[in-house]
């Protein structure tokens, strides 16, 4: 079937199609229809079905004769090891975590944080929550104690999954006492911590409290499938907003199972044994989705791999991995092409592996700028796809559907809206644009199976930051235009959402903790263009009345305030002091306009602004620090 085809036949009967891609998935009590509209804009799939994550992505495939193939391989550079886990295996582990939990008295429903660096036990967490119907938050190990509080405080997890260690180039992450700290900030208390003991770093286990990972497994059941409803939250995966507080995006099990299991032949184009790697983390949205439960759900072999694209131990480790494990599909971010490309301009590394087997590059998580693609493509002779989607989503709202219909790629587009996607560009009044007309990104409701149903215990916040803007739509927060040819173009957020190496950020998070400095009366932080990792958080601090201190340690003792109440993850180590702020005549700042400024591009001068000398005040203080320069 075409592409054409199939979406349309998702638009006009969405019943009948999705109905029929959950006949992929197994069910204990299939479902008897797809859809179920809970009143005022809120919908639900496959509410009724009777299922199980883990039996999907595990299980089955050891009964179908899968038992033997890798199911995860772990390559890992920073430490020099490579070791694989068969389906089988997998099953044996995950089974036993699983009864340790159970042990613990973890049952369905109840919360369970991972935190964890990329090994294979990241996955087996989810794995075993998964299995007993417990909902899983993975937590990534780059935010700090703070971040990590905010989280247990907002889900309650009765336990906690973590490791001793990460492990970044050249640096050891002590997970434990940044676990210590957090629940020591948390107003809730889980009660147990299984901590995996890491070769690199033993932690010190709080007596009555934490258990050693494998001891915990010492002697008990190892645990059954526990059949859930097709509604029952899988995970709650918290994301940046527009405030300092994440938003806990919910995953139902059934839609959730049934459309992972579509994307990986449709878009993905693997069969079932083929590898697929994507190189990400399992505290993201594409952590989740792709490199356990899609690759899994479908019987591919998943990799984690713990490493960077450069510096471990160079620019070919990519190549490397691919080569080595026979990957077909490979998804990264377009930051980690564009480090591969700034220290191997010419593909010297590349071409010392033999990259036959693989027929595609995935990319996502931001804009891919062009040069970018091109260079990729060039490189590795295989198509480029970029797609766009969202943590909200789960998966891609816009691709190329390669493995049923390989589209044109126009350069600069993410390609077309997948089926169940009725993606519209609006005006601020809610009227669809002409095609090439700039517009707020939105997608008319129902959104298709496996996408947010609401935020973890937040449904008046979940219709207030995707319901309101445009009734009867969801909004996406991007702005963009679609072509006539019904190709998008993702141009910017709406809101005050950055992108920086592919991490989804809030600026609005860096200023609420800027704002805590007792010598910041009142800050602005916005996303200015960056070479190397797309946008890059600046901050605008104009001081309290009477300071005098040198500005460069006050500007310092931000960012060392950012880096430890949010994480070394936000990036933050550009600050500038300056004496006011470009406002609208209302008090708004104008964020954009200062970015603008920043990028030096052209901007229309805001017709609200208050006072339009200072924007050339503006201009000169970001100067002195290397941006707006003609
Ligand atoms: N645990 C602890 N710290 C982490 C971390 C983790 N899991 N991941 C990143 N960090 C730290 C980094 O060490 C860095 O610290 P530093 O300020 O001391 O150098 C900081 O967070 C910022 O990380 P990042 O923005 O990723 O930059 P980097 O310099 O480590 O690496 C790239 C640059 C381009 C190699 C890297 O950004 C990259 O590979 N990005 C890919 C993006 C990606 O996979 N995104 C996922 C969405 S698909
Ligand atoms: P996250 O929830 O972290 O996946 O971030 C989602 C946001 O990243 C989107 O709303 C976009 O702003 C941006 N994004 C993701 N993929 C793309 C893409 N292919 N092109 C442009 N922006 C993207």
């Amino acid at each position: 079937m075409t592409y054409r085809a199939t979406y349309d036949a998702s638009m006009a009967d969405p019943e009948g199609f999705w109905m029929q891609a959950a006949d992929a998935i197994d069910w204990t009590k299939p479902p008897s229809q797809a859809l179920f509209d809970r009143g005022e804009h809120l919908y639900e799939w496959f509410a009724d079905g009777l299922t199980n994550g883990c039996y999907n992505a595990v299980d089955r495939h050891v009964e179908n004769g899968r038992g033997d193939q890798p199911a995860i391989i772990h390559d890992s550079p920073i430490t020099g090891t490579k070791s694989s886990i068969t389906y089988a295996e997998l099953q044996t582990r995950v089974a036993s975590l699983a009864g340790a939990l159970v042990a613990q008295g973890v049952a369905k429903g109840d919360r369970v944080i991972i935190y964890m660096p990329m090994v294979p036990e990241a996955l087996e967490a989810m794995l075993a929550c998964a299995r007993i119907g417990a909902v899983h938050s993975v937590v990534f190990g780059g935010f700090a104690a703070n971040e990590l509080a905010v989280r247990i405080d907002d889900c309650q997890p009765k336990a906690i999954l973590a490791a001793s260690c990460g492990l970044e180039p050249g640096r050891v992450i002590h997970y434990k006492p940044l676990l210590d700290g957090a629940i020591d900030i948390a107003a809730h208390k889980p009660d147990v911590c299984l901590i995996l003991q890491r070769e690199q770093e033993r932690a010190t286990l709080i007596d009555g409290r934490d258990l050693d990972w494998h001891a915990a497994q010492e002697g008990v059941a190892p645990a059954a499938c526990v059949p859930v409803e097709g509604n029952h939250p899988a995970y709650i995966l918290y994301t940046s907003g527009t405030t300092g507080a994440p938003k806990g995006v919910v995953r139902a099990t059934g839609g959730h199972l049934v459309a992972l299991h579509w994307t990986m032949k449709n878009i993905y184009n693997v069969d079932p044994g083929d590898v697929f790697w994507a190189a990400s983390d399992v505290g993201w949205v594409v952590g989740h989705s792709y490199i356990c439960y899609g690759p899994l759900i479908h019987g591919n072999t998943t990799i984690v791999f713990e490493g960077k694209p450069v510096g471990t131990p160079d620019a070919g480790t990519f190549w490397r991995v691919i080569e080595e494990h026979n990957v077909r599909s490979f998804f990264t971010a377009p930051t980690a092409i564009r480090a591969v490309k700034r220290e191997d301009p010419k593909g010297e590394y590349k071409a010392k592996y033999d990259l036959s087997g693989l027929r595609a590059l995935y990319l996502a998580g931001e804009r891919a700028d062009p040069d970018t693609i091109e260079w990729a493509q060039d490189l590795l002779g295989v198509p480029v796809y970029d797609h766009w989607w969202q943590t909200e989503t789960g998966y891609t709202i816009a691709g190329n559907p390669a493995g049923l219909e390989a589209l044109p790629v126009k350069v600069g587009s993410p390609t077309v809206a997948m089926p169940g996607y009725d993606v519209q560009i609006l005006d601020e009044a809610g009227h669809p644009q002409e095609p090439g007309e700039l517009g707020a990104i939105a997608i008319k409701l129902p959104l298709p199976p496996g996408t947010l149903p609401t935020l973890w215990n937040a449904t008046d916040r979940f219709r207030k930051s995707y319901l309101t803007t445009f009734p009867g739509y969801y909004e996406t927060g991007d702005a963009g235009l679609m072509d006539a040819d019904g190709y998008l173009y993702i141009m910017a957020r709406t809101d005050d959402v950055i992108n920086v190496a592919g991490h989804r950020l809030s600026t609005g998070a860096m200023e609420e903790v800027l704002a805590g400095h007792p010598d910041v009366a009142e800050c602005a932080v916005v996303g200015v263009s960056d070479p190397l990792k797309g946008q890059s958080p600046l901050g605008l601090l104009c001081l309290t009345n009477g300071v005098n201190r040198p500005h460069g340690e006050i500007t310092g003792e931000c960012v060392k305030l950012v880096r430890e109440k949010i994480g070394p993850v936000a990036a933050f180590k550009n600050a500038l002091v300056v004496d006011r702020l470009p406002k609208t005549r209302s008090g708004k700042i104008l964020r954009a306009t200062v970015v603008k400024i920043a990028d030096n591009q052209e901007f229309k001068m805001p017709a609200t602004i208050d006072d339009p000398a200072i924007l050339d005040e503006i201009r000169t203080a970001l100067q002195t620090i290397g941006y707006a320069k003609g």
